[in-house]
């Protein structure tokens, strides 16, 4: 029998989540909001994706919890995202109780269910979804690792103008200030990366990993700080948004403008239901 994940939350994570799950045939999807419409237009966006890339699960947007019944992993997404200036941290109150209350729902349906935590501040948010679910702590992991050592990856790859497959590298730490990207466990093609860039530009590259840097075309389409994510929301743009430095934009003689038009023109395209 086919797995079940329930996504809960349809944002930008969540849908991106529920996107690639669909996508890599893991399991069916149950997307789980709080706004109405939402959820359910994106469930029948990417159930209706399914044909087209030749995989075969089931994909539903819902606002209920008993819809969720019997998931394998809950993936907890719900929450607000920074905006520009705020801190991880900052989020602390108003998420405890979306990441709470989303929790004990979820877990009453699913209790043999493994979460995943992703709502920010996700140290924090991970003991308040272990004690809402009352699951053992083997069964509540936090989702930040993966993302900031690929964020770390890409950037050193770009400062190296190399390919990230042959960069190696590991982040460890919390998901903040905290972070702890490994220099000495970091290499391109086996070459440590300290014989390869510069003191001061390696430094910054790991704040830039520790911040979810902001580029200014980010920031200038409205996109939060944590928005590299939004790069995996539409498949037809990851290359483009996950590649929106300045200097990207530079070289190809691109004004903000017509920047911010093609993204919003491909997205268009591809979730034409749901805007
Ligand atoms: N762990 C990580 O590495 C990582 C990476 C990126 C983002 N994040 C965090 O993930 C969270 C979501 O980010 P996003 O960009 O998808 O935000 P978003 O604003 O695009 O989506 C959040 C969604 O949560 C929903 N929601 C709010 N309250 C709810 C509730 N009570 N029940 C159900 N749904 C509810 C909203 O309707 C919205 O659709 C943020 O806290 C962000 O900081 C974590």
């Amino acid at each position: 029998m086919r797995k079940k994940v329930t996504v809960i939350g349809a944002g930008n994570v969540g849908a991106t989540c529920a996107m690639f799950l669909a996508d890599k045939e893991l399991a069916d999807v149950v997307l789980v909001d709080i706004a109405e419409g939402i959820p359910q237009g994106k469930g029948l966006d990417m159930a209706e994706a399914c044909p087209i890339e030749g995989v075969d699960v089931k994909v539903v947007g819902t606002n209920s919890y008993e819809d969720t019944a019997n998931s394998d992993i809950i993936v907890q997404t719900a929450g607000f995202p920074r905006k520009p200036g705020m801190s991880r941290d900052d989020l602390l109150m108003k998420n405890y109780e979306i990441v709470k209350s989303c929790i004990a729902q979820a877990a009453k349906y699913s209790p043999n269910a493994i979460i995943v935590v992703v709502a920010n501040p996700l140290d924090a948010m991970c003991h308040v979804a272990l004690s809402a679910s009352g699951f053992a702590k083997n069964r509540v992991v936090g989702m930040a690792g993966v993302l900031d050592t690929a964020r770390f990856r890409t950037f050193l790859a770009e400062a190296c103008d190399v390919s990230v497959e042959n960069v190696q590298a590991f982040v460890l730490g919390g998901h903040g200030d905290t972070m702890v990207p490994l220099l000495s466990s970091t290499s391109v093609a086996g070459i440590p990366i300290t014989d390869l860039i510069e003191a001061d530009k390696l430094e910054a590259i790991v704040d830039r990993t520790r911040d979810a840097f902001v580029t200014r075309a980010r920031a200038s389409m409205g996109i939060s700080a944590d928005r590299p994510d939004v790069a995996l929301t539409v498949r037809g743009y990851i290359g483009l948004v996950e590649a929106a430095t300045l200097e990207w934009i530079d070289t190809r003689a691109l004004s903000m403008d017509a920047f911010a038009e093609l993204i919003v023109r491909q997205a268009l395209a591809l979730f034409s239901t749901v805007l």
